[in-house]
């Protein structure tokens, strides 16, 4: 399962500093205006900066890391300039309070902070499998095409699986003993971002952009360069309600001041060439969509029927009739538990709170100890393949972590991820919030029985670890039983890996088609308005998905800078194709 978490409806109280306000949006324009500093905003809009090209950074949520001013800490970080989203061993925190961090309005969890999901995650990071490219894109978007971009992310975010700066790995009882099970069974111990395509009965350390015992990751390097560049803009505290548009043709984008701390009005694009990029996520880039009269007709009607948009919202005749929402993904999720006696659980939720001084001591001084790893202690990371019915390979991801019903519990969730042929749809409910309208969990014969295959391979390769008890399932359940009580919703399988609802193609969705994107990542119907995030995927990665929204922006960029500008003249009310 997916670690459960309260909604907060609203964080303006948490956020409202007395001295804080909204302030009016200035009147100036910009050559490109980004929306979401998530995994795919933060580079892209580092990339098209890095051209010359003034640009300004969105984003609704506050400040997170200490690196840019965050306040979020626990108190023994006060009078340090770290926070939540800084030290690995507090990353759990996002489980216990997510209040101001969560997004209020996707249904499922996603962070709403500066960097969004690369901000909250647990900063696991992979390079993709070529099959993530080969099965998954189309044209231009191959394992040929992106390899410099993979090596371009890479080479700028290191990836690492020592997170102590002291160079050792703490309390790693749960590694060995289940590596021990997996080596007799005949598994391969990988490094595993040295061999990405090795998938198939491997397995390595888990793998972080975690430099300096600190979250690393865009925010500390594509982030850096583009704040100092004169010409890039941010403004945090600041939503997009909508893009305003005539046809097809983007002016700019209408403002929601968040916190009592952001912007308010309308920023303008450069006039004729300036461009809009929605990155705001898998949920947030279909809303954002939808509230600008781009999607399905029902989708567009739920907002033009609502309190908050009806009034002003764009024109019918103006509407743009495409797929956003659907084609929605995410690994599929199924945990389970086992147990041993050498294992150690280490408290990081007592790290908040009432923490080691041995171990805050080791962190604050030297970046070292069980407090730079992530918790709760995760690995070992395997992986396996499966060959389906349907004559499609999926691969599946192990992802284990020190975590259970017991002190000596190890929980490991199984990810079925790339060959997935289940999909589900998210849509918008009258108060604007997102929702999973229909879940992407096991939908197909062949999804599940690659499920099944997986578990019962790995139930018989752990059965070789001498002291390993089953939890879940128990060792007299059958592997079908087991994996059919689980329901197959966010909250029992969601792996936080949201894709898909703005999906990229040639399959034009204004006639038929699955995309909402062309093969630049521009929305069908538009002239100049992109999305560049995890919601273009056509499928699911094999392991986590960020190393690959990073490459995928990275690309964007590179296709968005080549195209010839928008025509500077307006044609008043057409959809234009250029
Ligand atoms: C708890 C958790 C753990 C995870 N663990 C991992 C992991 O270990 N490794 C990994 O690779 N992946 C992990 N993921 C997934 C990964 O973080 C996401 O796939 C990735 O961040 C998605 O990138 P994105 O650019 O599509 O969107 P996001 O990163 O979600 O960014 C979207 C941004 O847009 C902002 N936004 C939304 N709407 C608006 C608006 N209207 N106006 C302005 N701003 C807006 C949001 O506040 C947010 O900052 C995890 C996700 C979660 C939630
Ligand atoms: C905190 O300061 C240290 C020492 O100068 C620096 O190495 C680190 O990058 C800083 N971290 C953040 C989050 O600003
Ligand atoms: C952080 O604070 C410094 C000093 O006040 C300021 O110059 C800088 O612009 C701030 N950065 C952000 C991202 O708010
Ligand atoms: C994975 O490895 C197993 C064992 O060697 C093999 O039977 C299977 O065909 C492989 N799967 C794929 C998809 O290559
Ligand atoms: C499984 O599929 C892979 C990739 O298509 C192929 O290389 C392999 O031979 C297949 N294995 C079996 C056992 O069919």
């Amino acid at each position: 399962m997916a670690r459960t978490f309260a909604l907060v409806a609203a964080a303006a109280a948490f956020f409202g500093h007395a001295q804080s306000q909204c302030t009016a949006a200035p009147s100036q324009t910009y050559d490109y205006i980004v929306i979401g500093s998530g995994a795919g905003g933060l580079v892209i809009a580092d990339k098209l900066s890095e051209s010359g090209a003034s640009v300004l950074l969105l984003e609704k949520g506050p400040l997170s890391s200490g690196k840019w001013n965050g306040t979020m800490k626990a108190s023994w970080l006060q009078n340090t300039n770290l926070t939540r989203f800084d030290v690995p061993g507090l990353f759990n925190q996002i489980w216990v309070d997510s209040a101001g961090v969560a997004c209020d309005d996707t249904g499922v969890m996603a962070g709403c902070v500066l960097g969004g999901g690369v901000a909250v995650n647990s900063a696991l990071y992979w390079k993709p499998h070529s099959s993530d490219w080969d099965v998954n894109f189309p044209t231009g978007w191959k394992s040929t095409d992106m390899q410099k971009h993979v090596d371009n992310v890479f080479q700028r975010i290191p990836s690492n699986y020592i997170p102590s700066k002291d160079g050792k790995l703490y309390l790693q009882q749960g590694f060995d003993r289940v590596t021990k099970g997996l080596d007799t069974a005949g598994f391969k111990y990988v490094v595993a971002n040295d061999a990405p395509n090795e998938k198939n009965r491997t397995y390595a350390h888990a793998t972080f952009y975690i430099q300096n015992g600190e979250r690393h990751g865009p925010l500390r390097s594509y982030l850096e360069t583009a704040m100092a560049r004169p010409k890039f803009n941010l403004w945090v505290n600041t939503g997009a309600r909508r893009v305003v548009r005539t046809g097809g043709h983007i002016t700019g984008v209408e403002l929601e001041c968040k916190n009592n701390a952001g912007r308010s009005g309308t920023v303008n694009v450069t006039p004729g060439t300036g461009r809009v990029i929605v990155s705001a996520g898998t949920m947030g880039s279909a809303k954002l969509l939808f509230r600008s009269g781009i999607g399905p007709t029902d989708q567009l009607n739920v907002v033009k029927s609502s309190p908050i948009d009806g009034s002003t919202m764009i024109s019918q005749d103006q509407w743009i009739n495409l797929p956003v929402g659907n084609n929605l993904n995410d690994h599929v999720g199924t945990d389970i538990q086992i147990s041993h006696p050498d294992i150690v659980f280490y408290d990081f939720y007592g790290a908040w709170g009432s923490p080691i001084k041995a171990d805050t001591d080791a962190y604050l001084q030297k970046r070292s100890g069980i407090l730079a790893q992530v918790a709760p202690n995760l690995g070992p990371i395997f992986w396996t393949a499966h060959n389906g019915s349907d004559g499609i390979t999926r691969h599946i991801q192990w992802q284990a972590r020190i975590e259970g019903r017991t002190k000596t519990a190890m929980t490991i969730t199984q990810y079925l991820g790339m060959g997935t042929t289940s999909r589900g749809r998210a849509d918008i409910t009258p108060q604007l919030n997102m929702r999973v309208a229909t879940n992407p969990y096991l939908r197909t014969t062949q999804d599940k029985e690659a499920v099944i295959a997986g578990l019962d391979y790995v139930r018989s390769a752990l059965n070789n670890v001498q002291g390993l008890t089953w939890i879940t399932p128990t060792s007299s359940q059958t592997t079908t039983a087991f994996v059919n009580s689980i329901p197959a919703t966010p909250a029992s399988r969601g792996s936080n890996h949201w894709t898909g609802t703005c999906t990229i193609g040639s399959d034009d969705g204004r006639t038929g088609g699955k995309a909402v994107v062309d093969l630049d990542t521009k929305v069908y119907g538009t002239d100049n308005l992109f999305v560049v995030d995890a919601s273009i995927f056509p499928g699911m990665t094999t392991g986590n998905p960020s190393g690959a929204i990073f490459a995928v922006a990275e690309r964007a960029a590179e296709r968005i800078l080549a195209l010839k500008a928008p025509a500077p003249k307006l044609i008043r009310g057409a959809t234009r194709d250029m």
